[in-house]
């Protein structure tokens, strides 16, 4: 640069003392507010007013990182998902942790993304993926990714079994009407079926096999399902365990399933998406027996790990397959021996996505950090405190439990007089689990269990205490009580609507009628 010649503009900031002290103070809060977390309450749904600030105009000039901040502060902060509090256990998520938050900037700041490059996060997530094939107990041909989650992990894996036990040509030659069917229990996860749908085969490819009275996979139907299908010119490729149903946390005898395939000569994909993390648990790893003897396991690492999100890994056992599965040679991305491009591992070859975060980071900081016995420590809390909730329950005169483990999932609903009729019951559940969210005291969420509305509580949360699950029932049995005094008001006026030919539709209604698991069916009924 010449002397005098004035700096072209950047991002950066002008001043950066400023900088530091505004990053100061937004550290100092976030610190508070991660110490808060224990009695924060749960969710708070935004106003028509909560939410004008959306809406205003692309900003043609900016008014600072300041004045960003404080729109931040007063627009956005306020109203989190809650899924960081102590009483979050709605769908399947997890709580994020507080080295988690650091790690995350951490992240942000070494921004090297994991693409085709050679870089030490490169080693990161290698790392990451060769701590969770050991503790999974996966071959060392294993080959893996870290993906955006367990959809993303549950579409790599079904690729592969389309490319293994289908055909190699359809890489390039595409699906031509293939008639290649894949089998999962019908708790299996929508994901599934979706994953069939964007590979060209159609979600119809995914036969749903009815389960047991334990919401497992059902073998003898599933042996009946496939001898029917070949009979009718259908080729079944694979097979999908669940280590742990969204719905009710149903784990598939997976040790059976990885005999069957292996007879059957299908792909044995896991999805475990929530229960995987079982197996840091000596106490409960043996739930999981059979894990280790999938062709290909998919989970999540921002559900029962705790992880900030987004994070989910595919592990193949046969890693060539992997590889086989998806990498392109092209110009741009091949890898020069001895500069930037000659990675140990090039991620594009392992998945749909080329550019991608470095996502192993903040589990590989964790893992530093806490050790592996402390996930399992936290997955034995977990799976404590849920058995603690499900005594709670059948203490009560007024809950009934419907359906509780293995993994820390409990359903139950709120029974009170047993006056009310089924569908009134149904009505007041949805409307309990709601009022429960509106007012701040927990996030459980809605699910239906042959045709009985309930609360499902999904406890993946490292955040919890035994009180807050007093919290919740104590809650349940309070506005059941209230809701059930004013079912019979509401039954009286619904009457009156429907005499009058106006019988209005809950905007709520499609939403309702939606599993916790995404599927849309006609009714309550699940199975
Ligand atoms: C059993 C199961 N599989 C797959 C998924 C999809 O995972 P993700 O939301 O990370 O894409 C979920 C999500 O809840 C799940 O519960």
């Amino acid at each position: 640069m010449k002397h005098g010649d004035a700096l072209e503009p950047t991002l950066d900031p002008a001043d950066w003392d400023d900088f530091r002290e505004l990053a100061r103070e937004m550290m100092d809060t976030t610190v508070d507010d991660l110490k808060g977390l224990p009695t924060r309450r749960a969710w708070r749904p935004l106003s028509d007013e909560d939410k004008s600030p959306f809406a205003t105009p692309l900003p043609r000039e900016g008014r600072g990182l300041r004045a960003a901040y404080q729109d931040f502060l007063k627009f956005v902060k306020p109203f989190p998902f809650g899924q960081f509090t102590p009483r979050f256990w709605g769908w399947a998520g997890g709580t994020g942790t507080s080295d988690g938050v650091l790690a995350s900037l951490l992240n942000a700041a070494f921004h090297s993304p994991n693409i085709i490059h050679h870089h030490a996060g490169t080693w990161v997530d290698r790392q990451v993926l060769d701590w969770l094939r050991e503790a999974l107990a996966f071959p060392k041909t294993t080959k893996g990714n870290l993906t955006s989650g367990g959809s993303l992990a549950n579409f790599i894996a079904l690729a592969v079994a389309r490319h293994v036990k289908g055909s190699k040509s359809v890489r390039s030659r595409g699906v031509r009407g293939k008639k290649w069917v894949v089998y999962g229990s019908t708790a299996t996860h929508y994901s599934i079926p979706k994953a069939l749908d964007m590979l060209g085969l159609g979600s119809d490819a995914f036969r749903a096999v009815p389960v047991t009275e334990r919401f497992e996979i059902n073998l003898a139907s599933l042996e009946k399902a496939i001898a029917r299908d070949r009979k009718r010119g259908l080729k079944p490729i694979g097979v999908v365990g669940n280590a742990g149903t969204v719905g009710t946390g149903a784990i598939d005898p997976l040790d059976a399933l990885a005999d069957f395939a292996g007879e059957e000569k299908l792909w044995f994909h896991v999805d475990g998406a929530i229960g995987a993390t079982a197996v840091f648990s000596g106490r409960h790893r043996g739930l999981l027996k059979g894990i280790e003897r999938a062709d290909s396991l998919a989970f999540d690492l921002h559900k029962w790990f705790s992880q900030p999100y987004d994070v989910g890994c595919i592990l193949v056992a046969d890693g060539r397959a992997l590889d086989d599965a998806f990498s392109y040679q092209t110009a741009y991305t091949s890898p020069v021996p001895d500069s930037l491009t000659d990675s140990p591992i090039v991620f594009a070859n392992r998945g749909p996505e080329l550019s991608r975060a470095l996502r192993g980071l903040p589990f590989w900081i964790s893992m530093k950090t806490h050790g592996a016995a402390k996930f399992g420590q936290m997955v034995d809390k977990n799976m404590t405190q849920s058995r603690f909730l499900e005594g709670l329950v059948k203490d009560s005169p007024n809950l009934e439990l419907l359906v509780s483990g293995p993994l820390p999932i409990v359903n139950f609903r709120y029974r009170g007089s047993r006056r009310l009729s089924e569908k009134a019951l149904n009505q007041l559940n949805e409307s309990l689990v709601s009022e429960i969210q509106k007012r701040g005291i927990a996030i459980p969420s809605f699910y239906a269990i042959g045709g009985k509305s309930c609360v499902r509580v999904c406890n993946l949360n490292q955040r919890s205490q035994r009180s807050d699950f007093e919290a919740l029932v104590q809650a349940c049995e309070q506005l059941g009580v209230e809701l059930e005094a004013r079912a019979g008001d509401k039954a009286v006026q619904h009457v009156k609507i429907c005499r009058g030919g106006t019988t209005r539709r809950h905007p709520d209604d499609r939403k309702r009628r939606n599993h916790s698991d995404g599927r849309l069916t006609p009714s309550h009924d699940t199975y």
